[in-house]
């Protein structure tokens, strides 16, 4: 009779559910893949007496995670409860002092510690495995780790949050500006306690930061990650982009360059008919770049009950095969430490701006470009006020530097109506 692997679930909100379902749903098919038994011992979380809709009473309860990571009949311990600290750091050290495994969908806590985790599991001969905490359903992780082991990576790029890609296609499709329906996906319960951790960035930052870390080789470096949030993007530009042939997305790209890593996830124009400039609604997409393979997209849930409890079980399925792989793909020891690129490579611009519509006005708007060393690929002009008139124009290759000499030029030009908008147009 084979060893059942023994799960404690710290953590029964969606996802927490999720597994349990999954396991009770499947318990013949997990067992006959694995070819051993998967069993809950037990679980915790902070409501008791919560109706979860799936049956408990067979399982011990805890009143903490640490406890639970404790328990001398849980083999893995399946951390839920999320925070970058906390609780579920407690609770994650706790069961690799203790000998167990971890499979965690939380991407804070590994953006924030993950090589000092790597690194404390592989001392203790543990493994902590996260496919749930990087585009929820899509198997990312393991497409990275596993089937693109064989290529040196030279880009890996993606939406990864599904509430700001559907704020920015709902904003399309209804012409709406964000902060409607930013209040339409707070009552549909898209946003995260904190909204900051979307619309800012920083979950889609976080997710960026560990996929950099397995294709690059490099320790885990969040702080390094270039953050810049959904909340200026104004219906205009969506507009405006769209008739230009582009579609704006909150876009990650990490890639690693003769000047360093560099990690940005940030609001980018990319080509309206791509397959990034295509992904509709709270779908999450992640692009993957290597020598050999060339590119892999790989498109689906970033979250929900299903999708994510679906990753936590292939982490689950693979430690009961007995599958161990690095953290991050290779011995923690050996993850270099990233030297962050100072500024992204160049790339065109998309700019938006208001000009008093006079003799000579798009001429010094020309010219404070020319004297930023920017040229222009594409201009357009339409939709004139009485006295005003937008402009847009899309650059030549440039940088970010030249960009914002050539803003601080238009604001001496005297025809420059407010604070002109610039975003970078990312080659997909
Ligand atoms: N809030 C995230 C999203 C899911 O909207 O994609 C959790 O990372």
């Amino acid at each position: 009779m084979p060893e059942p692997l023994r799960l404690g679930i710290a953590g029964l909100g969606t996802v927490g559910t999720g597994v349990v379902r999954i396991i009770q749903k499947h318990a013949a098919l997990l067992e006959a893949r694995c070819g051993r038994p998967i069993l809950i011992s037990a679980i915790c979380a902070r409501n008791r007496a919560k109706d979860r809709g799936v049956d408990l009473s067979s399982y011990v309860w805890e009143d903490s995670a640490t406890a639970l990571a404790r328990r001398d009949d849980v083999d893995v311990l399946v951390e839920l409860v999320g925070g970058d600290s906390g609780p579920a750091k407690a609770a994650t050290e706790t069961a690799l002092a203790s000998g167990k495994d971890v499979v965690t969908a939380n991407k804070a806590l590994l953006a924030h510690h993950g090589q000092a985790l790597a690194e404390q599991a592989e001392a203790a001969g543990r493994v902590i495995r996260f496919e749930a905490a990087v585009a929820g359903g899509i198997p990312v992780i393991k497409a990275l780790t596993e089937g693109l082991a064989g290529n040196q990576m030279h880009r890996v790029m993606g939406v990864m949050n599904g509430t700001c890609n559907y704020i920015l296609t709902r904003m399309e499709s209804a012409g709406l500006p964000y902060d409607e329906v930013f209040e339409e996906a707070r009552k549909l319960g898209y946003l995260e306690a904190d909204p900051n951790l979307d619309v800012g960035g920083i979950d889609a930052g976080h997710k960026l930061a560990l996929l950099a870390s397995i294709a690059f080789g490099t320790q885990v470096s969040f702080d390094a990650v270039e953050l810049e949030g959904i909340g200026r993007i104004a219906i205009e530009d969506i507009r405006h982009a769209a008739d230009m042939g582009y579609r704006i997305k909150l876009l990650g790209v990490a890639q690693m360059t003769g000047r360093g890593l560099e990690q940005r996830m940030s609001p980018c124009l990319v080509p309206a008919d791509s397959p990034l400039g295509q992904l509709q609604g709270g779908t999450n997409m992640v692009v993957l770049e290597g020598d050999s393979v060339g590119q892999i997209v790989l498109r689906g849930p970033g979250a929900g009950e299903g999708p994510t409890a679906s990753a936590v079980m292939s982490d689950v399925l693979d430690i009961a095969r007995g599958t161990r792989i690095s953290t991050f793909g290779l011995p923690a020891a050996q993850l270099a430490m990233p030297t962050p690129a100072k500024a992204a490579a160049p790339a065109p611009y998309y700019l938006r701006m208001t000009l008093l519509d006079k003799p000579g006005a798009l001429a010094k708007v020309a010219a404070a470009l020319g004297d930023a060393g920017i040229s222009i690929n594409r201009m357009r002009q339409y939709g004139h006020a009485d006295t005003t008139a937008p402009v847009l124009v899309v650059t030549h290759k440039t940088t970010r530097d030249a960009i914002d000499h050539a803003c601080r030029g238009f604001a001496t030009t005297g025809v420059v109506i407010g604070e002109p908008v610039a975003i970078r147009i990312e080659a997909v």
